[in-house]
């Protein structure tokens, strides 16, 4: 068997774990077993590759293949090792520029590095392939960088609202589809320059129109993008291993988009247009009254006295690592005969599970860990809820405010409680950039400070 036909059966078995991977990862009991599967296929589908090109018989090659993976891994593992749980969304969304770039250059290779085709309809083909890929490449990669930066905060999270956004970026998709039929007609360079140009705005202006409330969605969208810009390259590339894996992660990117849309009762179509028919609301200059306050010594006789207590975490736990003395107090309380849940918005933090991984860290029983759905009613006859770092997923403006940013999206309602202590720094905004008026609520008292110090004066108290 000649090495080509061992990597193309080497490319199914890799491109089956992956799926394997994938359905694995759907439960967490199955999980790790599906992080193994994954790391077993692409282990194959690089030492295929390795085959693959050392049968070519090049030296240079396979030395510059093994540089290139030896830098890639050695800054994979450092940056795996060192990066924060909170700053995993924008480590994700710059690991997805980088699929986005590499699209771009797999694209603009296939046109440089052009082969001879014997019929004129290949030649077409192979034309199309080299500018959707350069297309979807280049929108990848702009959007991912703008994503980072919002996620990490170097820019602000606010939409940026341009007049007449929706025909920027339909004008753009236009061009798109004119300047591919012109492509494929007349290969000339100047259309590719121009619709990496058109591409690369077009992907900063799509993701710098959504809010900050939806970036879970377009982090998985990207996901979405970079998949099939990586497909787009394994066309070009004849890498069958690419556009399966390409399609796997195209396809579950937007799966799981239109999920988390549905959950935060988003339009999936509007999110991945770019924000499309969602205008700018009014300015926020409502006046909410005074906000009172609570201290650590008060909260805990809150709690002795309460029969029932839910905890809603969210980033600021995260922030805070305050899941630990959340955990001793959870335990303290129970020990009393109080009864405590918690209640976990499918936002909450910056990723999805991020409160049910910190939580399982802490060693909270699983079974007092509710989802939002299964808790929502369970407010309304509560004696105290703790509000521990979370904004936007407990802010009553979602439900009540129709003009709000985030009006529509579901929120824990922990407002229906008796008494509501709100732990945080300051009064300022949550993620989204909206004011929360339940700070300034008749039963809601704000506990400032750090959660983690807070939650440990408490304890003191207790
Ligand atoms: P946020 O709305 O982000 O609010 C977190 C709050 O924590 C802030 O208001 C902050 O107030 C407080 N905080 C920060 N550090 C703290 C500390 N050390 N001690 C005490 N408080 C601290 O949180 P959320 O309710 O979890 O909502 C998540 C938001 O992130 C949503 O808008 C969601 O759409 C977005 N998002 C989620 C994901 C996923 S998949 N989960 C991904 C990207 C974006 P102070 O500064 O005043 O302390």
């Amino acid at each position: 068997m000649d090495s080509a036909s061992i990597a193309t059966a080497a490319y199914i078995v890799a491109s089956l774990l992956f799926i394997l991977s994938l359905a694995g990862l759907s439960k967490h009991e199955t999980a790790s077993q599906g992080v193994l599967f994954g790391i077993s296929g692409m282990t194959i589908a690089l030492v295929a590759t390795f085959v693959l090109v050392a049968d070519l018989g090049s030296t240079t090659s396979v030395v510059l293949l093994i540089i290139a993976v030896a830098i890639g891994a050695a800054i994979g593992l450092w940056r795996a090792r060192v990066v924060e749980m909170t700053g995993m969304p924008e480590l994700i969304a710059l690991l997805h520029s980088f699929v986005g770039l590499a699209a771009v250059l797999v694209g603009w290779n296939g046109y440089l590095e052009h082969g001879y085709f014997e019929l004129q309809s290949l030649e077409d083909i192979h034309n199309a392939e080299v500018f959707i890929g350069v297309f979807i490449g280049a929108v990848t990669f702009t959007g991912s960088i703008v994503a980072f930066l919002k996620l990490s905060a170097r820019i602000k999270s606010s939409p940026l609202m341009l007049p007449g956004k929706n025909y920027i970026n339909l004008g753009a998709l236009v061009l798109f589809v004119a300047l591919t039929i012109w492509f494929v007609i007349s290969p000339a360079l100047w259309l590719l320059v121009a619709v990496t140009v058109v591409a690369l705005a077009l992907g900063w202006h799509l993701v710098a129109s959504i809010g900050g409330g939806d970036m879970p969605v377009v982090v998985s969208m990207l996901n979405s993008y970079s998949g099939w810009a990586a497909a787009a390259s394994g066309f070009l590339l004849n890498n069958d291993a690419l556009i399966v894996t390409g399609a796997l992660v195209g396809s579950s990117g937007a799966y799981l988009s239109y999920i988390m849309c549905q959950a935060m009762n988003r339009s999936f179509i509007s999110v991945i247009a770019g924000g499309f028919g969602i205008e700018a609301g009014p300015a926020d200059d409502k006046d909410y009254g005074e906000h009172r306050e609570i201290n650590a010594e008060d909260t805990a006789e809150l709690l002795k006295n309460a029969s029932s207590v839910i905890i809603t975490p969210g980033y600021g736990m995260a922030v805070a690592q305050a899941q630990y003395p959340v955990a001793d107090l959870v335990r303290k309380l129970r020990e009393r005969g109080i009864d405590v849940k918690f209640g976990i918005h499918p936002v909450a933090g910056r990723l999805p599970g991020h409160m049910n991984v910190l939580l399982a860290e802490a060693k909270v029983p699983y079974d007092i860990v509710l989802e939002m759905d299964e808790i929502n009613d369970d407010f309304k006859d509560t004696s105290v809820v703790l509000v521990i770092g979370a904004n936007d997923t407990v802010n009553p403006a979602a439900t009540e405010d129709p003009s709000s940013p985030i009006a529509g999206m579901p929120v824990l309602t922990v407002w229906e409680a008796t008494d509501v202590v709100v732990f945080k720094r300051s009064m300022a905004t949550g993620y989204a950039g909206v004011q929360n008026p339940l700070f300034f609520r008749e039963n809601s008292q704000m506990l400032f400070g750090d959660a983690k110090e807070r939650v440990e004066d408490i304890l003191k108290a207790l």
